[in-house]
């Protein structure tokens, strides 16, 4: 069997790079989509030394153009169509919605929603053609049970949940599965610009005592990828420590 392309937006950042080894883990030629490039050469040399060989590929998720030029280039830097492509980059601008400006709505909706149309419009109709795809939208815990300083946030992941169940329909006949997946609080870059007392409290309401490791969620990610998860498809699978149950 030829050896499936994957892309990870975010592929750089604290559980994209973790996608990225556990997709690499299960043999596919893995793309990163990285925004900084100074960051991004770097970390590609992180992990050359560690043993992955990643391609990266700068893409601009709120720009359709910017996804549309990252996916031609993604073709023919690895000579075949994306078959794995991970909706991972995410940004907050938290803060109470009372003092919330349009500027802190609008850059969380573009990167954390609109990225999902932009990304998945240029590499869908190749998917359904050959009729094998595997999306996967990294969601949160906050877009299912919503959180109090990140109403736009709460809103754009909340969002993904819609689009992951309309796409699945849409994808199920011709072998291309959508998923969501919904992390709790992961030790990340994200999550350690939390003031040190609210990550005290958030951890409390954490009912295995801690947050989360990056690799929880990348395992998760290659499960979905697999040949095997031709069935799983429109499910939302929650990775919150016990967070929230539902
Ligand atoms: N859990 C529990 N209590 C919280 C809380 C949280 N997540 N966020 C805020 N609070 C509490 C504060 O502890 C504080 O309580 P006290 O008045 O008893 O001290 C009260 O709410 C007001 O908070 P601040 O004093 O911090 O208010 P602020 O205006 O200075 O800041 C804020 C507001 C920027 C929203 C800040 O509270 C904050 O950063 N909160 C964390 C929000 C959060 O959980 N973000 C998740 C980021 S990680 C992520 O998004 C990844 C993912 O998918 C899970």
């Amino acid at each position: 069997m030829t050896q499936r392309i994957a892309l990870v937006t975010g592929g750089t950042g604290g559980i994209g790079s973790a996608i990225c080894e556990a997709l690499a883990d299960q043999g596919m030629k893995v793309v990163a989509g990285y925004s900084n490039e100074e960051k991004a050469i770097a970390w590609q040399a992180d992990q050359k030394a560690a043993g992955y060989d990643f391609i990266i590929q700068h893409v601009d998720v709120t720009s359709l153009e910017s996804c549309q030029q990252a996916v031609a280039a993604v073709t023919d830097k690895t000579g075949a169509s994306i078959d794995v492509l991970v909706n991972n980059a995410g940004i907050t601008r938290d803060g109470f919605f009372k003092k919330m400006a349009w500027d802190q709505w609008h850059a969380v909706m573009s990167t954390n929603l609109d990225s999902a149309f932009n990304m998945t419009r240029p590499v869908i109709e190749a998917m359904l053609e050959k009729k094998w795809g595997r999306i996967i939208n990294i969601s949160s815990v906050n877009g299912e049970k919503g959180q109090m300083g990140q109403a736009n946030y709460s809103a754009a992941k909340a969002g993904l949940h819609g689009f992951t169940k309309a796409l699945a329909q849409e994808g199920a006949r011709n072998g291309v599965t959508v998923n969501t997946i919904s992390p709790g609080y992961i030790l990340t870059p994200m999550v350690a610009k939390i003031d040190q007392g609210i990550q005290d409290k958030i951890v409390a309401g954490i009912p295995v005592g801690r947050m989360g490791q990056p690799s929880e969620i990348g395992r998760a990610v290659a499960f979905l990828a697999a040949e095997e998860g031709g069935y799983i498809t429109g499910s939302n699978l929650s990775i919150n420590g016990g967070q929230h149950m539902h």
